[in-house]
């Protein structure tokens, strides 16, 4: 699905990745570990199109997505769900509202979004929640909202940057448990975080970067730094 070859990418004259190689299969669940600035966002950056590589190729899904122009760069990112460390839910809408906006922008019909927002919060499990605002909610529900919200347009692909970073370790285990069943149902999962402990519990590949190059590949890995 996704293959990186010999991938450099450069924000200054330092390196931030240097030389990557990857391939990532349908289905994976694969957590992208490092220390911070070891080149994880840009990583994820580069898959979503929202920063150009300066040497190499990617791949998605056979289509080199570092020749696709710009105005195509939409119908890529459709392909892709996206979650952050920083949720940013918009604060005076309610969770169902939420994840419906997010379908609005996307041209769906009332009549659909009305049909498919239960339907994801339900998968997130969240669905008791819906008609409560994000400061009704604990960090672990928020993120998960957010996640409803990037799988409303049914990605293929997931990448979660650092989506636990602001939350205690069970709001944390919540999202993580999230993932793995959203990889369960198909949806490819990219996790790029640098908490040792919860990818020891996933146990599923984990690819360790340091200094935007990657040093250790694991099949059903710990994270060693
Ligand atoms: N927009 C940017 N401009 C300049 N340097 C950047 C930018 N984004 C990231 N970098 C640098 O690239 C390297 C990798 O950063 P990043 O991909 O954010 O790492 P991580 O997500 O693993 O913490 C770091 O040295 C960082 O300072
Ligand atoms: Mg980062």
């Amino acid at each position: 699905m996704i293959k990186f070859e010999n991938v450099i990418k450069r924000y200054t004259s330092q390196k931030a990745l240097d030389g990557i190689n990857l391939q990532i299969h349908h289905g994976e669940f694969v957590s992208l570990v490092g220390l911070s600035g070891a080149g994880k966002s840009t990583l994820l950056k580069l898959i979503i199109g929202e920063e150009r590589i300066d040497g190499g190729k990617i791949l998605i899904d056979d289509v080199d997505i570092t020749k696709v122009k710009k105005s195509d760069l939409p119908y890529l990112r459709r392909k892709i769900g996206m979650v952050f460390q920083d949720i940013k839910l918009l604060p005076k809408r309610t969770a169902f509202e939420n994840v419906a906006f997010a379908m609005e922008v996307c041209g769906h019909r009332k009549d659909k979004i009305a049909k498919e927002v239960p339907k994801i919060l339900e998968l997130v499990g969240l669905l008791h929640k819906k008609d409560n605002f994000p400061n009704e909610m604990s960090g672990g529900e928020k993120q998960r909202v957010a996640i409803a919200r990037a799988l409303s347009h049914r990605p293929v692909l997931l990448l979660a940057d650092e989506p636990t970073g602001n939350l205690d370790e069970v709001n944390a285990a919540e999202v993580i448990d999230l993932l793995l069943k959203i990889n369960q149902l198909g949806t490819t999962v990219i996790l790029a975080t640098h908490a040792a402990d919860l990818v020891n519990k996933i146990k599923r590949r984990v690819i360790t970067i340091e200094g935007g190059k990657i040093t250790i590949e694991q099949q059903k890995g710990k994270y060693k730094l």
